[in-house]
């Protein structure tokens, strides 16, 4: 009996289909991005500007902030720093009338956190609570109170592949990506009938300055791109794709639940890299 070929075999015979494309309109909507000068949240940033929004990046990072371009409008922010939330948001409806959409994306990994719970420095752990989860609490203390008082708006928590699955090396970060599905599912709940929805998307791999940097911990980006069932990292376009969707109205009966855009990594059940081979 013949075998069937592999898709492999196919692959060079196939003829290449069309595949179908979506544009947004988010013309007239004013929007808030943490984290917006690179990586993800620069793609969400970009991608909103293309669709005729009016995007505020709010990231810590002044150098970085140099290279968005002029239709995005930046403020110097440490979401660490419930003031600097407050004053975020306070100009954005201030100076545009209002807030449509707040992308809590800003987080941070560092390097020296991939140990054991035993290892983690007070720094590290200090750093990423205050960011990672303090943060998108303080945003969303503000944000969602603007859109209460307007009966409408889209917030988004940017998580993790790591927020739903177990990994080494992630003690502390990935128990925070957890928290940030749960504070948008509780916050979906909380302001469902003020007209505010409540998302999350846990992103797997994707190729930005955050992921770059710990590819050594990771086993290296062949072998981190291996362990998703596409074959590769993502791209920061393809969350950004996501959230555009999620926060249209085509989106409209989504709230306080989690999309995964992971390449199939879920369908893996677990994000952990093998074991070391004896
Ligand atoms: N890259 C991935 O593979 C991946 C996977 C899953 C989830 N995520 C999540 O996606 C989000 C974005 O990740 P990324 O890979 O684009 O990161 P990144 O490091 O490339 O970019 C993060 C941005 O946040 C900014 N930032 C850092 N600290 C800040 C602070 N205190 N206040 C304001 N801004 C601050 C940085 O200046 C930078 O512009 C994070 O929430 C991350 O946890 C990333």
């Amino acid at each position: 009996m013949s075998q069937q070929p592999t898709n492999h075999g196919h692959a060079s015979q196939a003829v290449k289909r069309r595949q179908g494309t979506v544009q947004y309109d988010h013309s007239g909507r004013v929007i808030l991005v943490t984290g917006g000068c690179n990586g993800i949240g620069r793609a969400i940033c970009d991608g909103f500007a293309t669709s005729g929004a009016t995007v505020v990046c709010a990231d810590i990072d002044t150098n970085l902030a140099e290279s968005l371009p002029p239709g995005i409008h930046f403020r110097k922010t440490d979401v660490a720093l419930e003031a600097d939330c407050q004053s975020v948001v306070d100009w954005t409806v201030s100076q545009f009338g209002g807030l449509d959409v707040l992308v809590n994306n800003a987080a941070i990994q560092p390097a020296s956190s991939y140990v054991r719970i035993e290892d983690v420095s007070r720094d590290d752990y200090n750093r990423m609570v205050a960011i990672n989860l303090t943060g998108f609490a303080f945003m969303a203390k503000y944000g969602l109170k603007a859109m209460r008082q307007q009966q409408s708006g889209v917030l988004v928590n940017i998580a993790s592949g790591q927020a739903h699955r177990t990994s080494r090396g992630v003690p502390v970060y990935g128990p925070i990506k957890a928290a940030n599905v749960l504070q948008a599912m509780q916050w979906g709940v909380e302001y469902a009938r003020d007209g505010i929805r409540v998302v999350s998307v846990s992103p797997g791999a994707i190729n930005t300055p955050l992921v770059q940097a710990i590819l050594e911990q990771q086993g290296g980006e062949k072998e981190l791109a291996n362990r998703h069932p596409l074959g590769r990292l993502g791209q920061p376009e393809e969350i950004a794709h996501a959230v555009l969707w999620l926060t249209s109205s085509a989106a409209s009966f989504i709230t306080a639940t989690d999309l995964a855009v992971d390449g199939g990594l879920g369908g893996f059940g677990s994000f952990a890299d093998p074991y070391p081979k004896q």
